[in-house]
């Protein structure tokens, strides 16, 4: 049985939360494969609200299996503050899988997460600070420590002890910061370790054999194709590969094992953080679709910065993902707009027109962008009837992007997503 991967295709909250809870209910593993706590994936559930940062989004079903990959990094408490809050609305947690591949985001990451943005000044990339970039510059420093590195306390210790020696040394004498004590830290570690201890496993084989036994997979990303490190607006990225590719490697299974690649796209653009963004919305408007939209972070409660949907930078989505359908949520925030421009090409400084994405950094930090103004409906979204008007939006979508729109949101609660033709027979809200 194949695996799905959903994948954020604009810069980070596309609604991947809602619909990867959608999609669970006739899957039977769900599996994030990068990313930390600096994503916030939203269920709403009969009015109640559910934000999931590492934790994957099918956890709400019973029994459904749920894995953190090895491509994920982990910060302990949070994950554990996670865990307990879920526990403690009812929610049962017995069926998530941690991979012992994973890193651990420590404290001196976060620390650091945030020294470097203060230091940066003006140039700061936003981040979530959740200590998620100095974690995997560690990792790939070869220095990281490992969810595994907890089963063995002496291990944990020396560890903690190593990287401290050098940690402190940075947060002291280049950031002028207090350093970290060894001893309560590896102290709540070993606290800690006994609570991530039932959840650890071989992840890459969990998944292999419910691929093998015929199970259905979802790999849910975090972020979006944007913010990918390799292929996202460098350096305002995350510091891991949102993209569909790297859910292969992130949960440790070939890419032969995928055959479909779900984009998710809001109708039009949000981007929180700092970073080129051609069609920021300015002024007024800006504000008024924030509002209209409800668009805040999940994570930090930063107002999102809006736009108007980049029909050049969803091409280039596809591409870099290979997304087989799209879903295309908060079409209902655009309901009552009269106008609605949508971002067809790029004018570059040189004066030309493209409709590929800029592969040169200072082309895009200098697009302008080329809209057509499609008409508004003023009917709220409905799945009968669906406003004509709304219908030509999303087949506009389709013709410029070359690819299907599957679903369509028209609300946050979970129930509120339509499925179109000729996709009927992706699942359906019970
Ligand atoms: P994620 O990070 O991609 O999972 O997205 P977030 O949860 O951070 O942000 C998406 C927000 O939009 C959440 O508050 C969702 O509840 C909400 N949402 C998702 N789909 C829809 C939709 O179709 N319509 C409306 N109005 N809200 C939606
Ligand atoms: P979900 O999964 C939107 C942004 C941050 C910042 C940049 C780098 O909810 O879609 P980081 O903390 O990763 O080093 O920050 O990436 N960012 C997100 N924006 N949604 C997210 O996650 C994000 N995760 C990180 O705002 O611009
Ligand atoms: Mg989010």
């Amino acid at each position: 049985m194949p695996a799905t991967v959903i994948v954020g295709a604009q810069w980070g909250d596309e609604g991947k939360g809602k619909i990867t809870d959608l999609l669970a209910q006739n899957s039977d593993l769900v599996c994030r494969y990068q990313g930390g706590p600096n994503a916030g994936h939203t269920i709403i559930r009969a009015n109640e609200r559910y934000a999931l940062h590492q934790i994957p989004s099918g956890i709400l079903y019973p029994g459904k299996g749920c894995v953190i990959g090895a491509g994920c990094v982990v910060d302990p408490e949070q994950l554990v503050a996670e865990i307990d809050e879920l526990e403690a609305r009812g929610i049962s947690t017995s069926a998530l899988a941690l991979s012992g591949n994973a890193h651990l985001i420590m404290p001196w990451h976060v620390a650091l997460d945030s020294a470097s943005e203060l230091r940066l000044g003006r140039l700061q990339i936003g981040t979530t600070r959740r200590g998620i970039g100095p974690a995997y510059a560690d990792k790939a420093a070869r220095l990281g420590i490992r969810v595994q590195d907890v089963l063995d306390e002496k291990i944990l210790r020396q560890k903690i002890a190593v990287a401290l020696g050098e940690k402190n040394l940075v947060l002291e004498r280049v950031h002028g910061m207090s350093p970290i004590e060894l001893g309560p830290l590896a102290s709540r570690m070993v606290e800690l370790a006994e609570r991530l201890r039932p959840y650890i496993s071989d992840t890459s084989l969990l998944v292999d054999r419910a691929l093998r036994d015929g199970k259905r997979v979802l790999l849910e990303g975090a972020q979006g194709t944007l913010l990918d490190l390799d292929h996202g607006t460098y350096p305002f990225v995350t510091s891991s590969s949102p993209i569909a590719g790297a859910a292969a490697t992130g949960i440790g299974i070939g890419p032969t094992r995928i055959d479909e690649v779900l984009g998710i796209a809001k109708a039009y653009v949000t981007r929180v953080g700092e970073g080129p963004f051609p069609t920021e919305i300015e002024g007024a408007d800006q504000v008024r679709m924030r509002e209209l939209g409800g668009e805040y972070g999940t994570t930090t409660g930063r107002g999102r910065r809006c736009g108007w949907l980049d029909l050049v930078a969803l091409r280039f989505a596809v591409r870099v993902n290979g997304i087989t359908s799209l879903a295309l949520t908060k079409l209902d925030v655009l309901s009552s707009i009269e106008a609605l421009p949508v971002c067809v090409a790029y004018q570059l400084p040189d004066g030309t027109e493209t409709t590929e994405f800029p592969a040169h950094q200072s082309d895009f930090h200098h697009a302008r962008p080329v809209y057509e103004t499609l008409a508004g409906w003023l009917e709220p979204l409905g799945p009968d009837p669906f406003p004509a008007r709304a219908r030509e939006y999303v087949e506009y979508i389709e013709r410029a992007i070359e690819v299907e729109v599957s679903l369509v949101g028209t609300g946050a609660e979970r129930d509120r997503v339509l499925s179109r033709h000729p996709l009927a027979a992706l699942p359906r809200v019970a």
